[in-house]
């Protein structure tokens, strides 16, 4: 082979390895190299997230908040569980409309992005709780919460279909479920569903009526209602809905500021500096 050719060769090669890496790293965040790659690259970028994803506050409130109180009115006081929170964008967007009179938990794997949740809410602490834990097993009983949320998460899931069917087991029968779905991506092959297959997989886990919305240029959202009717279930202690991941059994009861302790096989979180109970892992 000649040198040029070799070259050639050389720099196909190093061309074809970077855009494998772009593609498996940047444009798909991780999502075909498995949980724990997507959660690292979580953790690294967490600083950066904020200011890449730049939310205007005011639009936050005006199509998440807003439609949200709309949908579940009469009530104000809603236990809201917010999976996949991130920096804590649907926590924050309640706790600053005005009707919101309930208190939102939001869960995530990446234990960096949970505590950038704890700065943004910063001003409204008193309206949100974050626990680190997954969201393939939600650490509550069923029928727990009035709404749930899970906001551009689901695509970067390794198993969805077991996510949204953790979604509806929490939820009250007639609560509200906002998802969003990925939309306009040719960097995620099998990992997007068009909105028929959404509302699909939304039937096969429990929810009767749903409908999906066009939102931004990346996303569309997609509300549901869990099939049947009950009470709301308002605020709540957290001792009331925090079940011990490990035995399944007992719930977590605080301790003190820094401990919270499963009244029935004895295992313990920590609570970190910044307020985040840390379920992942128990010790
Ligand atoms: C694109 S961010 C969305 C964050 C937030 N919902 C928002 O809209 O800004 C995706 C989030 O999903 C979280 N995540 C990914 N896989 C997860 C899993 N299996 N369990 C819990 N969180 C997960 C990541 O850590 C990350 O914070």
């Amino acid at each position: 082979m000649s040198d040029l050719l070799q070259l050639v060769f050389i720099g196909t090669l190093i061309a074809a390895i970077g855009a494998l890496g772009w593609w498996l790293l940047i444009a798909s965040e991780g999502v075909y190299l498995g949980r724990r790659v997507v959660i690292w690259l979580y953790d690294v970028y967490a600083h950066r997230y904020e200011g890449v994803k730049n939310y205007f506050r005011e639009y936050e409130e005006l199509y998440l908040a807003k439609p949200i109180m709309q949908a579940i009115t009469p009530q104000t006081n809603p236990l809201v569980l917010d999976v996949a929170t991130g920096t804590g964008r649907l926590p924050l967007a309640l706790a600053r409309n005005e009707t919101f009179e309930g208190h939102t938990i939001g869960v995530d794997l990446s234990r960096r992005m949970l505590h950038f949740a704890t700065q943004t809410i910063f001003p409204y602490e008193k309206t949100a709780t974050f626990i680190w834990c997954p969201a393939e097993t939600l650490p509550f009983p069923d029928n727990s919460f009035d709404v749930v949320t899970c906001l551009e998460a689901l695509e970067f899931m390794t198993s969805p279909k077991a996510v949204l069917h953790e979604l509806v087991r929490v939820l009250r029968p007639g609560g509200l479920l906002l998802i969003t779905q990925r939309i306009n991506t040719k960097f995620m092959p099998g990992k997007t569903w068009t909105a028929g297959q959404v509302i699909e997989q939304l039937e096969s886990v429990g929810i009767g009526e749903s409908k999906a919305q066009i939102w931004q240029v990346d996303y569309r959202k997609v509300w549901g209602r869990k099939k049947g009717e009950s009470q709301p279930v308002g605020v709540k202690g957290l001792d009331e809905v925090l079940r011990c991941p490990h035995c399944k059994q007992g719930f977590m009861k605080k301790q003190d500021a820094r401990l919270w302790l499963c009244e029935s096989c004895g295992k313990r979180a920590k609570v970190g500096n910044d307020g985040v109970i840390e379920l992942f892992p128990l010790y």
